[in-house]
């Protein structure tokens, strides 16, 4: 797959089929996402896979979150509020789900490096997974304190992401994007 296909064809995949990822595609990806640029090469991420146990809870804190947050905006249409809901049962099935997670920083350049870094290899490892015919969705829910907890996560560590992967059982139509040239500023 060229590169620029995967960067425009790739989507956030809510729903996936039960089919394990064998071990050797899931390192592939992750070494995919080591790839990425840091500052300093300071490589500022950690895979964190999540078992059954902890995928368990976390999917509970996920409803609780969604409860409290989403389904409760008036504006949102109700298929969108039953998709979120049907999603959070259990990660849209999906057979993947990990974190990815910055250490602490001790610097101020650190403390905004490292999450740009842990977010450049969050992206390299979805375009390789969807190279691979594998879809994901990134999520928001690290940055809840129990979810952080639930991880392990400590106070000066960050979360870059949450990720659900697999293969697709449905592919979505794209987001429209805003045009790049209302989204471009020239400096004289
Ligand atoms: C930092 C980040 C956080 C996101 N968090 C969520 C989330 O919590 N729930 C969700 O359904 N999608 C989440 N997404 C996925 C976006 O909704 C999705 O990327 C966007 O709608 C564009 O769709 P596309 O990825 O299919 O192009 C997140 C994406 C990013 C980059």
């Amino acid at each position: 797959m060229e590169l620029l296909d995967a960067i425009r064809e790739r989507r956030t995949v809510r729903s996936f089929r039960p089919d394990p990822v064998p071990e050797e595609t899931v390192m592939a990806i992750f070494e995919a996402g080591t790839w990425a640029p840091s500052h300093g090469n300071k490589q500022p991420w950690e895979f964190v896979l999540i078992g059954p146990a902890t995928r368990a809870g976390l999917a509970e804190r996920f409803r609780e979150i969604l409860e409290a947050g989403l389904l409760r905006s008036p504006e949102l249409p109700e298929a969108r509020k039953q998709a979120a809901r049907a999603f959070a049962v259990d990660f849209g099935g999906a057979p993947l789900l990990f974190a990815v997670v910055c250490p602490p920083a001790t610097t101020e350049l650190d403390r905004y490096d490292f999450p740009l870094g842990a977010a450049a290899a969050l992206q390299n490892l979805t375009l390789a997974a969807w190279e691979k015919q594998l879809g994901s969705i990134w999520l928001s829910i690290g940055s809840n304190p129990l979810v952080r907890e639930l991880l392990g996560v400590g106070p000066d560590s960050t979360i870059a992401g949450i990720v659900a992967m697999g293969v697709p059982e449905n592919v979505p139509p794209p987001q429209p994007r805003v045009p790049v040239a209302e989204k471009l500023r020239r400096l004289p």
